[in-house]
């Protein structure tokens, strides 16, 4: 598995990475999906190094306004969020990426510890070195982690006073049913503690659509980029020019959908197997679920949580919600 050698030597040295079982996972992973009619691809692999640099140009776009209306929420509402949330002695940063939503609450918050986790390694290296920097006294704690496979923290963690940060509505990204399973199992990681996750609300279709289809085309090549990142992992032959974004909105399951379409009828071909596309077809990236208040608060008490609190911005188009367990 020259492939999975690679990845691993990529990883910084002060970062906890997963076992190289992580990286066989990857490829059957990959392989089951692109086999798959309709094909599909897990949206974890649009983070690489290059998809974290492109999604967090995305979070600068006027039409992308989920990250602006959450950082007015944050904002805003710092006061009565650290009040809500309580003493927090580890602040556990889910898909934590350049940790620039974490640093805001850091002054509010004033954890102990700080654990980010992010399958993107070495874009988290960089983010970690500049918070140790700022924060000399924090306990700074990286984990290279696919915590949506398996959410395990270390045992130096001390269970009082978990703060678990889900921001971005990354939670979005996951079917009811699946967003479900990973909150109760957020949930039972912090049986004194809480989450303080993000949610990106129902709204108009054209809103929707831009933000996930700007006039730059960075959100096409986001999403193009996942083509190189796959080619890497599989070894695979994806040219990412014959290949389109489109993006979706799915009235009826609340969800935008994001494609890649095949731009010609195209043959990908990777160690061991092969798969044909026809022109129009389509694989399957990403859906972003959209919520009302009252249908998340709903999911946030089926997962086991109680106290649920949430704050809007001035447009409501967003919601950060407080959960304690
Ligand atoms: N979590 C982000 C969201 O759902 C991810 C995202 C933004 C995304 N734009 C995208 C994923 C475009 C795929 C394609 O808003």
């Amino acid at each position: 598995m020259v492939l999975s050698r690679s990845m691993l030597a990529a990883a910084p040295s002060n970062v906890l990475v997963p076992s190289s079982h992580g990286q066989l996972h990857a490829i059957d992973e990959l392989q089951t999906g692109l086999l798959t009619h309709p094909a599909y691809i897990d949206p974890k692999y649009l983070y690489d190094t290059l998809g974290s640099s492109l999604f967090t140009a995305i979070t600068q776009l006027p039409e992308y306004y989920p990250t602006r209306c959450e950082a007015e929420i944050l904002d805003e509402y710092a006061v009565d969020i650290a009040e809500h949330v309580g003493n927090v002695s580890a602040l556990v940063d889910l898909g934590a990426g350049d940790c620039a939503k974490a640093e805001k609450l850091l002054p509010s918050l004033l954890p102990e510890r700080y654990i980010p986790i992010d399958i993107s390694v070495e874009y988290l290296h960089n983010a970690v070195q500049r918070i140790q920097h700022a924060y000399k006294d924090l306990k700074v704690l990286p984990l290279g982690q696919d915590f949506h496979h398996a959410l395990t923290l270390p045992d130096s963690i001390p269970l009082p006073g978990r703060l678990f940060f889900y921001p971005g509505s990354s939670i979005g990204n996951l079917t009811p049913e699946r967003a479900l399973a990973l909150l109760t199992q957020i949930r039972d990681s912090c049986p004194e503690g809480g989450l303080l996750i993000g949610v990106d609300r129902i709204k108009s279709r054209h809103t929707l659509e831009q933000a996930y289809d700007d006039a730059l085309h960075l959100t096409a090549a986001f999403n193009l980029n996942l083509l190189r990142h796959v080619n890497q992992r599989l070894g695979s032959d994806f040219e990412v020019s014959d290949w389109q974004h489109v993006a979706h909105y799915d009235e009826p399951h609340a969800r935008v959908q994001m494609h890649l379409q095949a731009q010609s009828d195209i043959q990908i071909h990777w160690p061991g197997a092969h798969r044909d596309f026809r022109e129009g077809e389509r694989i399957h990236t990403e859906n972003s679920y959209k919520y009302t208040p009252d249908g998340f608060r709903s999911l946030l008490t089926r997962a086991g949580f109680s106290r649920i609190e949430h704050w809007s911005d001035t447009r409501g188009w967003f919601s950060v919600f407080s959960a304690r367990a």
